[in-house]
């Protein structure tokens, strides 16, 4: 992922009160590993309508937060001693398709580009974790095929948050 496409990612989300917060993360990541000297573990993906971008797909790569989830699982009893999550694997980090495109298919097309690339790349699976206060990330990631790992959605609270995986092979 390069500064270009992060501005691209800015002008994308615009002025949505709701996910502003998506840039500032990714801007702390970027400027993180900036000042690491590392480059930025992070692929991002755009779809267009014409020639404006009108949705984005990031994945990353992030072995140690992989290694966290999995302690958590089993430190909680939530799997047995024996799950393990493949720290090569892939976590879908945002993904995001503007509010007038949307329920027109264009986050399933993204979605099935970036599986398509990602098998490219060897990656066998995805892993993502979602919690929102309306149930259209977690109905869409059904939908898109994942297998639900942990479900902490609570409906008392108005919460819809799941942990999940996409088995690419
Ligand atoms: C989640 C999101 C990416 C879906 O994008 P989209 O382009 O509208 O999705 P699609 O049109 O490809 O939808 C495919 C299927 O997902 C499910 N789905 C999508 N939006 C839904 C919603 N609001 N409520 C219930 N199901 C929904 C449906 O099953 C839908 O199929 P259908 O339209 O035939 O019923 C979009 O709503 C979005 O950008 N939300 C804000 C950001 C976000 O929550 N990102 C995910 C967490 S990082």
């Amino acid at each position: 992922m390069t500064r270009q496409d992060f501005e691209e990612v800015v002008k994308i989300i615009g002025d949505d009160p709701k996910y502003r917060h998506f840039i500032d993360r990714i801007k702390k990541d970027f400027d993180d590993s900036e000042h690491k000297g590392i480059p930025v573990a992070m692929h991002a993906y755009f779809i267009k309508e014409g020639k404006e971008s009108i949705g984005f797909c990031i994945l990353s790569l992030s072995p140690l937060k992989m290694r966290r989830w999995e302690k958590t699982f089993i430190e909680e009893d939530w799997k047995t001693q024996n799950f393990q999550i493949d720290i090569s694997s892939f976590e879908l980090m945002y993904l995001y398709i503007k509010p007038e495109f949307r329920r027109k298919g264009k986050a399933t097309q993204l979605f099935n580009k970036v599986i398509k690339r990602s098998k490219v790349l060897g990656i066998k699976s995805i892993y993502a974790y979602v919690s929102d206060t309306d149930n259209a990330a977690l109905e869409f990631y059904r939908k898109s095929g994942a297998k639900i790992i942990h479900d902490f959605s609570d409906e008392t609270e108005g919460i819809s948050a799941a942990f999940m995986v996409w088995k690419l092979e």
